[in-house]
């Protein structure tokens, strides 16, 4: 029997069964889905580990009646057993990721047991939120709109070699040194009130994170070691990607990005292994288009259709709460994802938030290049979308289980994302419940990405 793992598409059977490592990414501006669709492949996975970014992600998974939204600890967690990892590429708040550890606790989720963190991971302190906060109250609204958790400073004190470690938090001595000259750095930048308002002294930092360094201890794993001796073992590895393609430092719409490697590439730096090592990379794509924060989004609907489509998929961030912008599909970005990924297959979710909808119009190029593979790296806010039509099905995707119980115009919808993408679509979700999902086993699918992949 085939189990999800291959995702039950018959043109991806000639590849190994199982597939031992699978990459998770988010092809859009984030909040795909991507919480879902991890917890659905945990399923049948051994370890499930996140390779970057921090507690700025929202992976929102619903189990019955209950909805657990995990920012830090991998949505693995979720799935009794399984392992959870958190790479040297992942950015740690200590007291965001127990405070998520013990929440998860009172809902029955015994997670601590089960956790490894890298000792080269980075800690985000508390002067990287004081420093975000200095730098996004610049400008009216933020200049970025980042998520304030530290994100972007946390990293730039990785780059700049002067960030402290998980390993750093084992060391009292080294780490009170590190914390006293990271404190005089930021107070140089940020104003030393302004820093000695916001945030503890050296002292009381080292003393804060030195407990926090003693709950880590049993956890800290080499990471890279632990997922290749595991793969040499026959055991699954799952990498569940945070935010999206398009908020990729080196590829997403800059500077309007996260700090880290969101395209699968940063599954071999932020976990330490190879390329070769990669047996399958799965996008998930919305059906439509969400962001959060500033930033080009050439798709975006003007303010009472983006209302409209908002409210009909719930749309608001799971971290932050704020209200996401909302538009059409984009098939020039997914193509351009695709390709910076290299998609085996596509998840599309929240095809139910379409279901009234008579005509939906999809971005199939930018003018004036009609082929539809022009990506205006710099004036992205001047492009302008041309838009194809596509029939609305207006009628109930939520009890589909399977592409047959899909009306015509959504199984036509998949497969022109497929068609124009290059990439079969292998899974449809129709709601938030882990059984509302759609396994998609329909070769035509295939014939219609290959058709142009080829
Ligand atoms: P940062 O990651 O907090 O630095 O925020 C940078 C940009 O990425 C902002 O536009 C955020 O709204 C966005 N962002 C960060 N994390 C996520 C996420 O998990 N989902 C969607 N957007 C995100």
């Amino acid at each position: 029997m085939r189990t999800l793992w291959t995702l039950d598409v018959p043109f991806l059977e000639g590849a190994a069964n199982p597939l031992p490592l699978t990459v998770i990414v988010g092809a859009q501006w984030g909040d795909e889905g991507k919480g879902k669709i991890v917890d659905l492949i945990a399923e049948e996975a051994d370890i499930v580990a996140r390779c970057q970014g921090g507690p700025n992600a929202g992976h929102t998974v619903v189990i019955g009646k209950e909805t657990f939204v995990l920012h830090l600890v991998p949505t693995g967690a979720l799935r009794p057993g399984k392992l959870c990892v958190l790479g040297s590429g992942v950015v740690i708040d200590p007291l965001a990721l127990f405070a998520e550890v013990d929440g998860l606790k009172t809902h029955g989720v015994e997670v601590e047991n089960r956790l490894r963190v890298d000792p080269r991971a980075h800690i985000i302190l508390p002067y990287h939120r004081a420093l975000e906060r200095a730098e996004e109250g610049r400008a009216a609204g933020g200049r970025l709109g980042t998520t304030l958790r530290g994100i972007g400073p946390a990293y730039a004190s990785k780059a700049a070699r002067t960030g402290v470690r998980v390993h750093d938090l084992l060391d009292r001595e080294r780490l009170r040194t590190l914390l006293e000259l990271n404190l005089e750095t930021v107070g140089a930048q940020i104003g030393a009130a302004a820093a000695a308002a916001e945030e503890l002294g050296a002292g009381a930092m080292t003393d804060v994170f030195t407990a926090l360094g003693s709950r880590l201890k049993p956890l800290v794993t080499d990471v890279s070691g632990l997922i290749n001796t595991a793969l040499r073992g026959g055991r699954r590895v799952l990498v569940e990607g945070a935010q999206g393609t398009l908020l990729d430092l080196d590829h997403g719409t800059y500077p309007f990005v996260t700090s880290s490697s969101t395209i699968a590439g940063g599954a071999l730096t932020g976990l330490g292994f190879g390329p070769r090592q990669v047996d399958q990379v799965i996008g998930v794509a919305k059906a439509y288009t969400t962001r959060v924060g500033h930033g080009p989004f050439p798709t975006e609907l003007e303010p009472a259709a983006a209302a409209d489509l908002r409210e009909a998929g719930a749309e608001y961030g799971a971290t932050t709460g704020r209200p996401r912008r909302c538009g059409w599909l984009d098939l020039v970005a997914l193509r351009r994802a695709a390709r910076l990924s290299g998609f085996d297959a596509l998840a599309v979710t929240k095809l139910d938030v379409l279901d009234t909808l008579e005509a939906i119009p999809v971005c199939v190029a930018y003018e004036p290049d009609p082929r539809g593979d022009w990506w205006p790296e710099v004036e992205l806010e001047a492009a302008r979308p041309v838009y194809r039509k596509l029939r609305g099905w207006r009628a109930s995707t939520a009890g589909a289980r399977s592409i047959g119980d899909l009306p015509p115009a959504a199984r036509e919808y998949l497969r022109f994302i497929a068609a124009e993408t290059g990439v079969p679509v292998a899974l449809a979700s129709v709601g938030s419940g882990r059984e509302e999902t759609v396994r998609i086993d329909d070769p035509s699918l295939a014939a219609a990405s290959s058709a142009v992949s080829n």
